[in-house]
């Protein structure tokens, strides 16, 4: 007989029909003439009821079926009396696969903390949460690129080993063969990276995107979609080592249709989550955050707020004047704190918001320079609860202006020579954008720390599993 997945099982009206379904045991009651199982395959947060008439088995073909066993059952379909659920299986045959001793198992109980999970990363995605926000994660995917591909963006895979440091941060991890405890060096005591595995420095990239402009200087609108690495010590809630990140790149575009792609990329990617993933998201809510599915409704429905740097810096020093307390303190020139870019969103516009035009000192090197010499072309999409979710900028497009920044910001332009080569023939207006993937998935799941919306987290002194 052929398994079906219990989401399908769920939906099924055919009563008196014989199924099998497999899974791990969630839990088990009854009493001694009838026990009742939870089944769960994580093909939903919903779990199949099993009736077992414990006449009709020996004691010993259930011995083993506890709390997070696995096990596959042959039975009939049954209209539900329960309240929780339309259909039931009442079991005529149960196989078990795998024990999960009641001794050691540390799924056991309910109410474990989201820290403690966090130190089980192994087991964690058998729990309803991360169930849900696994899904969800997996949904989100689908729906970045069916926005790109449907919109006519090309999916461009760029490298995720470098020998360029985009965002000009160095804040890199080395990619070496070489013996860590024997480094040769040249007379000099530099680095010889000759005899290294690929000849020269290289690092696990921050940003697709020098790569990007490139495919889209020829296909004319191409996103990334992979692994970006950051050796940034951020223990924060926002921060991690390994993310994912989303970076179109648009030929022909300027800021402003940069600020509409992004505006409709994000509402795009939240309406699927509403349309596809309501039961993970109604779990969810219930569970952490309950006003969850009116924000991200308000966030579909409404226009993100533009503004420039400059404006958001005057609305922070009106607030501080009359009366509003900030831990950091804001002057023009220097980036904004994350409790800036939530006053401006949460307290102020009550809105996401879309920041431009930031001083030219705290952005790349890339971006366009604006006429009055003091800023740049940036864009930095703000979200309630988030902060920054995404960053981005209409690129410079002229090789002098772009050399002569990159000199004077400590980027060696020998090593970018390549992408130099897109501003000396046929350059012309572009502009794109980088979405944090886990970002995303903390809006939309309503969940606190990055850590929790990705399956196996990279944070300083931290890469088990
Ligand atoms: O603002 P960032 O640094 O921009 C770039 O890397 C550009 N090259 C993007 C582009 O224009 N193509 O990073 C983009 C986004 C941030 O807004 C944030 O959402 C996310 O990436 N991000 C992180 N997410 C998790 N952990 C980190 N350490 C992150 N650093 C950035
Ligand atoms: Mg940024």
């Amino acid at each position: 007989m052929d398994r079906i997945i219990i989401k399908d099982a769920l939906k099924r009206t055919d009563y008196g029909n014989e199924v099998n379904v497999k899974g791990w045991v969630r839990t088990r009651r009854g009493n001694k003439n009838v026990s009742f199982i939870a089944l769960n395959d994580g093909s939903t947060i919903n779990n199949i009821q099993i009736v077992v008439d414990l006449s009709k088995f020996r004691d010993e073909q259930l011995k083993g079926v506890t709390t997070g066993s696995a096990i596959s059952v042959i039975g009939v379909l049954a209209e539900s009396l329960g309240q929780e659920q339309s259909v039931e299986i009442q079991a005529t045959s149960i196989e078990l696969y795998g024990t999960a001793s009641s001794d050691d198992y540390p799924l056991q109980k309910k109410g474990h903390t989201l820290e403690y999970l966090r130190e089980i990363a192994h087991l964690r995605p058998r729990t309803n949460t991360f169930g849900a926000v696994f899904r969800i994660r997996h949904n989100m995917a689908m729906a970045i690129h069916t926005f790109f591909h449907q919109r006519g963006f090309f999916y461009f895979h760029t490298p995720i080993i470098t020998s360029s440091d985009c965002e000009g941060a160095g804040q890199m991890f080395q990619v070496t063969t070489q013996n860590l405890s024997d480094i040769k060096k040249d007379p000099q005591g530099n680095i010889d990276y000759s005899t290294d595995f690929f000849g020269s420095h290289t690092a696990l990239t921050v940003s697709g995107q020098l790569e990007g402009e490139l495919g889209a200087m020829a296909l004319g609108a191409i996103y990334t979609f992979g692994p970006t690495f950051r050796a940034e010590n951020s223990n924060t809630p926002r921060h991690l080592a390994e993310f994912w990140m989303i970076e179109p790149e648009v030929a022909f575009i300027e800021i402003a249709e940069n600020m509409q792609l992004a505006q409709d990329f994000v509402q795009f990617c939240i309406n699927w989550a509403l349309e596809n993933c309501m039961d993970d998201i109604k779990f969810l809510s219930k569970m952490y955050d309950k006003e969850l599915i009116d924000r991200l409704k308000f966030v579909v429905d409404n226009d993100f707020e533009r503004l420039t740097y400059t404006e958001g810096i005057d609305i922070l020093q009106s607030a501080i004047a009359k009366g509003k307390k900030f831990e950091f303190p804001v002057d023009w020139g220097t980036d904004l704190q994350s409790e800036h870019e939530r006053y401006l969103v949460e307290e102020h516009f009550k809105k996401p918001v879309i920041l431009t035009d930031y001083p030219k000192d705290i952005k790349s090197f890339y971006m366009k320079q604006n006429d009055d010499g003091k800023t740049v072309r940036a864009m930095d999409v703000l979200f309630p609860k988030i902060g920054e979710i995404i960053g981005g900028s209409q690129r410079e497009e002229d090789f002098d202006k772009l050399t002569k920044r990159a000199e004077e910001m400590g980027v060696p332009t020998k090593d970018i020579w390549w992408y130099l080569d897109t501003r000396r023939f046929g350059t012309a207006p572009h502009a794109g954008f980088g979405l944090g993937f886990e970002r995303l998935i903390l809006f939309v799941t309503g969940m606190q720390n990055i850590r929790d919306v990705i399956p196996f987290p990279r944070t300083p002194k931290s890469a088990n599993f």
